[in-house]
């Protein structure tokens, strides 16, 4: 199997989504370059794809790094038609599709990165302009290694199951289903929030957070219908809206 993309692949076997992909060898930042798309007009459901990024990021200013032709770099251009109070769901929403169309058994862990076997297989970035949002997915397709010095164990779909992957194929499957469940973030957002329970990485364990700057220790009960990580601390059921890295105790 190459490494490199394969855009008439894409093209034969989703041409709709080819069509309304914007490809780069290599950029700084695939979320950069779909934040100034936006701001250009391109449709809802516009790609940026791209094989190398030089300043991937991920959340809390971290860097995302990816080994060229080995992951799946991209950033899907949502212009919602839903309120923008809504928005902010698109990130549990996005979490679940790509963890629903990866074929091997996943699971989310708050807010909206994906584990396989207790490593982590993708990380997401959900950023808002005024016009849009940009969905920015990193995922470990036939990634090989990993640096030792990660702050969270690594896995990609290679590792679990010791053959190759298409990204085309693994790609055209993540959007489709990011795109379906993006379209559930009112009416049928309590579908999104029932389907991200049963799917939750961090249900009845115990956790250490940072929240607002204080450390905070409990057992995540899951997460309530507007989204919020419900979390039984001494204290009682405590919703939280944001809160920094979650660790397993
Ligand atoms: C995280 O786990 O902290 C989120 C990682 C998000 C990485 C993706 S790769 C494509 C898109 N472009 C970026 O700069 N970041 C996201």
């Amino acid at each position: 199997m190459s490494n490199d993309w394969d855009g008439g692949l894409l093209a034969d076997l989703a041409p709709g989504l080819a069509s309304r992909t914007f490809f780069f060898d290599e950029c700084a930042s695939t979320n950069d370059e779909a934040r100034d798309l936006a701001a250009k007009g391109v449709p809802h459901g516009s790609l940026v794809l791209a094989e190398k990024q030089t300043k991937g990021r991920g959340r809390r200013g971290q860097a995302w790094v990816c080994p060229v032709g080995e992951g799946i770099a991209c950033s899907l251009i949502l212009r919602p038609v839903m309120a923008p109070a809504l928005w902010s769901r698109h990130s549990l929403a996005a979490g679940l599709g790509v963890a629903e169309a990866l074929e091997i058994s996943s699971e989310v862990k708050w807010p909206n990165d994906i584990w396989v076997a207790g490593q982590k297989i993708c990380g997401i970035l959900v950023e808002a302009t005024r016009e849009a949002v940009i969905i920015g997915i990193g995922l470990n397709v036939n990634v090989r290694s990993f640096p030792s010095d990660l702050a969270f164990p690594a896995t990609s779909l290679l590792l679990e199951t010791g053959r190759m992957w298409s990204r085309e194929e693994v790609l055209i499957a993540l959007i489709e289903r990011v795109m379906t469940r993006s379209r559930q973030i009112d009416q049928e957002f309590p579908n999104v929030i029932e389907s991200w329970n049963t799917r939750c990485a961090l249900r009845h364990k115990t956790v250490r957070c940072i929240v607002s700057g204080r450390a905070k220790q409990g057992v995540v009960e899951g997460v309530s219908p507007a989204g919020e990580l419900l979390l039984r601390t001494p204290e009682g059921l405590e919703a939280i809206l944001q809160a920094d890295e979650i660790r397993l105790v």
